[in-house]
């Protein structure tokens, strides 16, 4: 039997641990903090490789991510009888710029909805809202609750989970790597795992980088928004409860805390602008994370080139969260 020693216990971290749980794995998680509150915690939810534009094999990872988020939800929610609020409420790019849609073609992608359309579909919008784009297959989770249905699910498949546990550094030898250094001593397993998002150049000299991203949530009692809208400079997403999420901010800052008051700002005029009611909606928090951004944007999914026995899970940037059924099971597929 395999011992599988994953550091960081982020959606990425949680999710490789959960699919090697499954095939009987013994599986430890090394968190530092608390399990789910990086980028994790910090994070929209939504799950959309076609409102975010992507393309590539970026694309095809998402897609398929996203094709695979149904089932796995419905295991995990089956299993600790937990929801994580997955909504697929379809996503909708409106435009306030003919100039723009037209620039691009956008009218003629089958995608494409006019101003009537638009408002047929979503009420309350700005009237500058000149047409959009709507990706019905584009979908949401609360990626928060996800988290911890994910932990319940650990719990009971008996992976150990190290809280509050830091990892110092790997130690290895000419090919392998041979235990980790940590804040309670070292710790040895048969493979590695790193999942540490936007710190794991503090391990291994990875070309991965802080992104710091600004968000803030309000509260609409009329649930009056049924989808997630998707602008140049503003996404808003609806959550089940009533919260709308607000975001983000998109900055090379390092790891620069704290929500700006420029930022704040930016974001509600935006969102205001977009959808005129949020300005009457009282404002419950705000908060910011640190996305793992990578070169050309691709999460580094491999063995280790230089150690055989440390397989890398990183850099999931912006969408981190779609991609985790779709990582989990490339990881385990490596593992084999
Ligand atoms: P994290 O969740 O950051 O977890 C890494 C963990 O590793 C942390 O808990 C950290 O404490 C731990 N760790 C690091 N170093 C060590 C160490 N040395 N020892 C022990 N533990 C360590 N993605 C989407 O798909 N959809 C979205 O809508 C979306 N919106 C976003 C909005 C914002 C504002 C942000 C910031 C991100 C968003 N993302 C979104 C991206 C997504 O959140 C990330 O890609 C994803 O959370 C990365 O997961 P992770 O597990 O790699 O990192
Ligand atoms: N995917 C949304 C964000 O990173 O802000």
């Amino acid at each position: 039997m395999t011992d599988v020693l994953i550091i960081g216990g982020g959606i990425i971290g949680l999710s490789i641990a959960w699919e090697l749980s499954l095939v009987g794995a013994e599986v430890t998680i090394i968190e530092r903090n608390t399990c789910g509150m990086g980028a994790t915690w910090a994070a929209a939810g939504m799950l959309a490789p076609q409102a975010e534009r992507l393309s590539g094999n970026l694309l095809d990872l998402a897609l398929r991510s996203r094709g695979l988020y149904p089932n796995w939800i419905s295991k995990l929610q089956g299993l600790t009888g937990m929801e994580c609020g997955y909504w697929q409420c379809g996503i909708l790019s409106p435009y306030m710029n003919e100039v723009l849609v037209w620039k691009h073609n956008l009218q003629n992608l089958p995608q494409y909805c006019d101003r009537q359309q638009v408002k047929a579909m979503q009420s309350g919008l700005s009237h500058n809202v000149v047409g959009g784009l709507w990706f019905d297959q584009d979908a949401q989770v609360d990626n928060r609750a996800l988290a911890q249905v994910l932990l319940a699910a650990l719990r009971q498949n008996s992976v150990k989970i190290l809280e509050g546990v830091s990892v110092y550094s790997i130690a290895t030898d000419h090919h392998h790597v041979t235990q980790l250094v940590t804040s309670q001593g070292n710790i040895q397993g048969d493979r590695y795992i790193l999942a540490t998002g936007a710190w794991t150049k503090e391990l291994i000299p990875l070309p991965i980088s802080p992104r710091k991203g600004q968000m803030l949530s309000v509260f609409d009692p009329n649930r009056s928004l049924k989808t997630v809208l998707f602008s140049d400079d503003v996404y808003i997403v609806p959550r089940l409860d009533g919260r709308i999420i607000i975001g983000a901010s998109v900055e090379d800052v390092g790891f620069l805390a704290g929500n700006t008051a420029k930022g704040i700002a930016t974001l509600l005029n935006n969102a205001i602008r977009l959808y005129p009611a949020i300005a009457n909606m009282n404002i419950q928090s705000t908060w910011w994370g640190f996305r793992p951004h990578a070169p050309e944007e691709i999460p580094i999914l491999e063995i280790c080139p230089k150690y055989s026995n440390l397989i890398l899970a990183t850099g999931h940037y912006r969408n981190g969260i779609l991609l985790a059924p779709v990582t989990a099971s490339l990881i385990a597929d490596l593992l084999k």
